[in-house]
């Protein structure tokens, strides 16, 4: 069966993120990352990105190929060192932190090429996902397992997969993937989601109904969401600011409406197959 926006559902009512508090853009950010300057072997990638995302924000970066977006969100995410710069999390510093101590912090990440354990079903991939998290043993397999079943189940529902819990992963459409991704990202609870081109392979009617409910999950979950996307439907329609880097540089930011009028954001597409117009 397809997933469909209408079958997707509201974000859970899980309890809300401890450290972030109303969601207001007065209160500290989820994210903060000041002047960041990343080259390799004299190629200027990202050259003094600043950008803030705030609880319960959707924040896309955009921009032509090569922009630095990767190096940028790698940089955040703990994969690659800065040369300078400073990564915040809630007021935290964690420049330089590995990937693994971010995650533990509260930092989750989709990859654009779906990474879940196809040999297990759908709602097995969420069960070990809770498991790493709560960071308990395997041993006994079946009872460690088990215990994870409701929170796993919770967790299903949320995204709209709750029919097809006891599927092999393997035989999940493309879509029903990308969501069982996000729900899998979701187990580690994260204050921060980072996506990377998170409707990339995804038809044009399931990209809306996927971010739409991203968007629902970060509101309900008081989770700021940075993501990368290709779709200008996509980023035009579900981000609520768009942060627009050419050559290692921001180049304009704003609301969709500040962006789609800007002169800068328009230049840096021209010569893409992109059109930044509403249909
Ligand atoms: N590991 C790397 N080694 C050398 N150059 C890289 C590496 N990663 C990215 N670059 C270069 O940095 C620039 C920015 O790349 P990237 O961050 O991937 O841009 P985007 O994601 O916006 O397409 C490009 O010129 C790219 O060739
Ligand atoms: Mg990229």
């Amino acid at each position: 069966m397809k997933i469909t926006a209408a079958t997707a559902g509201p974000g859970m009512p899980g309890p809300l993120q401890g450290s972030v508090s109303s969601g207001t853009r007065s209160s500290q950010p989820v994210l903060a990352v000041q002047g960041l300057h990343k080259a390799f072997a004299g190629v200027k990638a990202v050259q003094g990105l600043s950008l803030e995302v705030h609880a319960g924000e959707m924040l896309a970066l955009i921009g032509p190929n090569g922009a630095g977006k990767s190096t940028s969100f790698n940089c955040i995410n703990g994969q690659l060192k800065p040369d300078s710069g400073s990564v915040c999390l809630g007021g935290q510093d964690v420049t330089g932190r590995a990937p693994r101590a971010l995650w533990r912090a509260g930092v989750a990440r989709t990859f654009q090429v779906a990474s879940i354990w196809s040999s297990f079903t759908v709602i097995g991939n969420l069960q070990m996902a809770l498991l790493v998290r709560a960071g308990q043993t395997l041993r006994p397999f079946g009872r460690a397992i088990a215990a994870q079943r409701d929170a796993a189940m919770a967790l299903l529902d949320a995204v709209g997969l709750q029919t097809l819990a006891e599927e092999p992963a393997s035989t999940l459409a493309y879509g029903d993937i990308k969501r069982l991704e996000l729900a899998v990202a979701l187990a580690n609870q994260p204050r921060l989601l980072l996506m990377d081109e998170p409707t990339a392979g995804m038809a044009p009617a399931e990209r809306g109904a996927m971010m739409a409910l991203v968007r629902d999950l970060a509101r309900s979950r008081t989770m700021g969401v940075l993501f990368t996307e290709h779709s200008m439907d996509v980023v035009f329609g579900h981000a609520d600011r768009i942060v627009v880097m050419a050559q290692g540089q921001v180049i304009a930011q704003g609301t969709p409406d500040e962006v789609r009028d800007d002169p800068a954001a328009r230049a840096a597409y021209l010569g893409e197959s992109m059109s930044i117009d509403t249909p």
